[in-house]
């Protein structure tokens, strides 16, 4: 039997076909844009989407037809809290407002402090949300607002195009503020108040149940059986946690992508909005995970990429593979505001400390350092929680970086583990969601840990030279915030 596993992510989708083991046998990747029209503002097309996804499963067909002719089932997992708006045919009215467009704070504001909305939801309401997103919506495109008929999620679309019908899952649901976090179902009273109604919620299912069967036209158009099934899958976190073993308590994860998370799995529902920790459900029923989130990890470097000419692998070449101390100018990666402790939509990136010599390897270190000092501000969250994690998985496209990694351990003070290459983090998580819709062989025994390429360990001749540095990055925070 063989498996789909698909993670939409925010600048392309990779879609992985997989044995019954998960062992990998193809996998598939295309490239789309997002698009800025306005300070804040981040909007994709989900047109975009379903024609990477028709990519990738053309790629199968053609390519490995004896396997996709024993698929028998298909998770997506997705870039999280996008709002995809439908009108009675299914139809985005349109573009997705994503994860990262912090264009509705005022409304995010203003639901976060009505009564019971952080008690039952679990969370801060991020402007990044999709709550606050439709208040937007209806406040200042009130034509579209009218014609929206259901709301999903960016891998709830390519689900409601696989099937027919629009469905959403609970760790993605758990990320739109309308989700009763506890009892892993919408609330009346979180909808209500953001004036939704329960009527345009699409059905919720776990992340490992099966949500519906392949519509037969796609079928037949994409040359894949006709009894297919397609599963709930998750929010693109909760399935790198999948993909990566992280589903148990205390197991975690620091995700170098285009946003940055530091995240650990949790047996028990125990919400700490306060320090602006993301608590969801997980990606399989009972459990759940929190997480600090920071909105610019990759995307900072992938910002000195862009106007420096260089890739981002030409400026990691710039640097030694073992960092020696930090530098001694500042980067702070706020250039689409932050999350996580921040909770600030309009705080902006800066450097500080620049001198004649502050080269673009320079430049290139302290952008790693200042993504590495945000993710020691998610950890510092996550431990005003109960949780504190003692070793992490390395997952993410920036942690190709040996230098960035090492960084990142001697500012924790934590052991990272990387696992070997070909890592699949989401798309490995999505496979396992729908391997474990079918198989029913116990969670742990198909969401194992991978094969580790190498452990990165605090070098503690610099440990406390990244904690003086970090002092120093936190006082940023507040100079930064009095120079917007
Ligand atoms: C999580 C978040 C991002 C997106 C994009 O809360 O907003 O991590 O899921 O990957």
């Amino acid at each position: 039997m063989y498996f789909i596993g698909i993670d939409l992510g925010t600048s392309g989708l990779r879609a992985i076909l997989v044995d019954q083991i998960g062992n990998l046998i193809a996998s598939s990747e295309s490239k789309y844009e997002v698009s800025n029209p306005n300070p804040g503002w981040s909007e994709q097309n989900p047109e975009d989407w379903v024609h990477a996804c028709k990519l990738a499963f053309l790629d199968f067909r053609d390519n490995f037809p004896e396997e996709v002719s024993k698929l028998k089932s298909i998770g997506v997992a997705g870039h999280m809290h996008g709002a995809v708006l439908l009108d009675n045919q299914h139809a985005p009215v349109r573009p997705c407002i994503l994860w990262n467009d912090t264009r509705s704070h005022e409304e995010s504001q203003m639901l976060d402090n009505l009564p019971k909305v952080r008690d039952i939801s679990g969370n801060i309401v991020f402007p990044g949300f999709t709550a606050p997103k439709l208040l937007w919506v209806k406040n200042n495109e009130p034509d579209i607002f009218q014609k929206i008929k259901t709301v999903v999620l960016p891998a709830g679309y390519l689900n409601t195009w696989l099937i027919g019908a629009p469905f959403a899952d609970m760790s993605d649901s758990a990320g739109t503020s309308w989700l009763d976090l506890r009892l892993r179902k919408w609330s009346e009273h979180l909808l209500v108040s953001s004036n939704m109604q329960i009527e345009q919620m699409p059905k919720l299912v776990e992340g490992n149940q099966i949500a519906g069967q392949i519509r037969t036209d796609l079928a037949s158009e994409l040359g894949l059986p006709n009894d297919v099934t397609i599963v709930g899958g998750a929010g693109d976190n909760a399935a790198a946690a999948c993909g990566v073993g992280a589903i148990s308590e205390g197991e975690g994860l620091v995700s170098l992508g285009t946003s940055g998370v530091l995240l650990i799995s949790r047996d028990q529902c125990k919400p700490f909005p306060n320090a602006a920790v993301h608590t969801f459900c997980h990606a399989i029923p009972d459990k759940w995970y929190q997480m600090g989130v920071i909105l610019s990890a990759t995307d900072s470097l992938n910002w000195l990429s862009k106007i420096s000419g260089k890739t981002a692998s030409e400026l990691d070449h710039l640097l030694p593979n073992e960092p020696i101390g930090p530098a001694n100018e500042k980067f702070f990666p706020y250039l689409s505001g932050e999350r996580t402790p921040l909770n600030d939509a309009h705080i902006r990136a800066g450097f500080s400390g620049l001198g004649q010599t502050s080269d673009l390897a320079k430049l290139t270190q302290c952008v790693m350092e200042g993504v590495s000092f945000a993710l020691r501000d998610c950890l510092e969250a996550i431990r005003k929680t109960d949780a504190s994690p003692s070793s992490l998985l390395a997952i993410g496209g920036g942690s190709v970086s040996q230098f960035w990694l090492q960084t990142i351990s001697n500012t924790l003070n934590i052991e990272l583990e990387k696992p070997k290459s070909g890592e699949f983090g989401a798309a490995l998580g999505a496979a396992r969601l729908a391997i474990s819709a079918i198989m029913k062989s116990p969670i742990e025994e198909i969401m194992t840990k991978p094969k580790i390429e190498r452990k990165i360990i605090p070098n503690q001749k610099y440990v406390d030279l990244y904690q003086t540095a970090y002092e120093t990055y936190k006082q940023g925070h507040v100079h930064l915030r009095g120079l917007q």
